[in-house]
């Protein structure tokens, strides 16, 4: 394991760290082996667990697809809790267990049930689409779910002139900018009715994500006036203006496929740092720029260490009321159904 990793990380890790990982790595495997488990892990994992214990990496979306064929009896998810509740929605007969109970997500906090039901109320008749960033009760609310990288079929699909899309308020304005629709942010007090309400072709959410808010288009300049060849991605959680300002954006594993498809000189990711990390190591030959020092708090709690403590322990264990499964699984089964 130590010289598996040291082939790929040699320049991300330090030695003593490596060796201490792929220790942690290895026992993570025999035991996940003993278990009869599988590990998912999220592209934004940190490089040493990326590259050592799941046997399926990827997107929001491929991960929820894997959640749902896997004969394992346990699922560890090393990501965060929307994606292991996600897990559960799939797959309610296995243990799904998230390696730490603190891995949350600004965008699944921005919005409740109580809010969508609100919103329905608001809007009565207008399908609820909604991103997979959100918890059980919220997709157990909504008509469809959609990840980054089906956001805009998934909107297009939907035989409607009008949809509600929450909760990241610049995932919504750039699939809006996409799709050709104009979008509104209602507010809930009836004295502040805005005149641009009375058209309106998408309902929005005042969401963001904590990570992808901070990037601006003035980064985008300054990179670019240093590094003029270079070839930037940006996330759909980013701002319209820095989506615009980029040569390219899709979901995480969009990107990725991007950098290893083309052959630019120099590359840049506005996205969660250990990505970058975690594309360099497996890409050697291309070169990747380092602006970033955006670690999302959040994936940044999934350890090895945790990982490890999960499967001897079998914690967290992810556990939803049936009723709200089974309304959510409707909402994220529409969606694996487009794409
Ligand atoms: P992806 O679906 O693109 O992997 O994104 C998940 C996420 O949380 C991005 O911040
Ligand atoms: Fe949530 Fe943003 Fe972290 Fe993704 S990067 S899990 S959207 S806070």
């Amino acid at each position: 394991m130590y010289e598996k990793m040291k082939g790929l990380l040699a320049n991300t890790v330090p030695d003593f760290e490596l060796r201490l990982k792929a220790d942690l790595a290895a026992r993570i495997n025999q035991l996940k082996r003993e278990k009869n488990a599988v590990i998912l892990g999220h592209n934004y994992m940190e490089p040493a667990l990326f590259h050592s214990i799941p046997d399926y990496i990827g997107d929001s979306l491929e991960l929820s697809r894997k959640a749902a064929q896997t004969d394992k009896e346990i699922i560890v998810f090393c990501g965060v809790k929307f994606m292991a509740e996600t897990a559960k929605i799939l797959s309610p007969q296995k243990k799904v267990l998230l390696p730490s109970e603190k891995a949350g997500c600004s965008l699944a906090a921005s919005i409740s049930a109580a809010d969508v039901r609100e919103l329905k109320q608001k809007f009565p008749g207008v399908p609820v689409v909604t991103y997979i960033n959100t918890y059980a009760d919220v997709k157990a609310e909504s008509d469809i779910c959609c990840t980054s990288s089906n956001a805009v079929a998934v909107v297009e699909s939907l035989d409607s002139e009008s949809v509600i899309f929450i909760p990241d308020e610049y995932l919504a304005r750039n699939v809006a900018r996409e799709t050709g629709r104009h979008i509104i942010f209602p507010t809930f007090d009836p004295t502040k009715v805005g005149d641009t309400e009375l058209d309106y072709q998408m309902i929005g959410w005042p969401g963001r994500c904590e990570v992808h808010e901070k990037f601006t288009v003035e980064d985008i300049s300054n990179v670019r006036k240093q590094f003029p060849d270079v070839v930037i991605l940006a996330h759909p959680e980013c701002s319209p203006e820095v989506v615009e300002a980029a040569d390219f954006s899709g979901s995480t594993t969009a990107m990725i496929r991007y950098v290893e498809r083309t052959k630019a000189p120099r590359y840049l990711l506005l996205t969660e740092c250990a990505m970058g990390d975690n594309v360099a190591a497996a890409n050697p030959e291309k070169e990747m720029l380092r602006l970033c020092s955006v670690r999302c708090p959040h994936m940044n709690q999934i350890t090895l260490e945790d990982t490890l403590a999960s499967l001897e322990r079998d914690q967290y264990v992810i556990e939803i009321d049936e009723e709200i499964r089974k309304h959510a699984l409707r909402s994220v089964e529409r969606m694996l159904t487009i794409g």
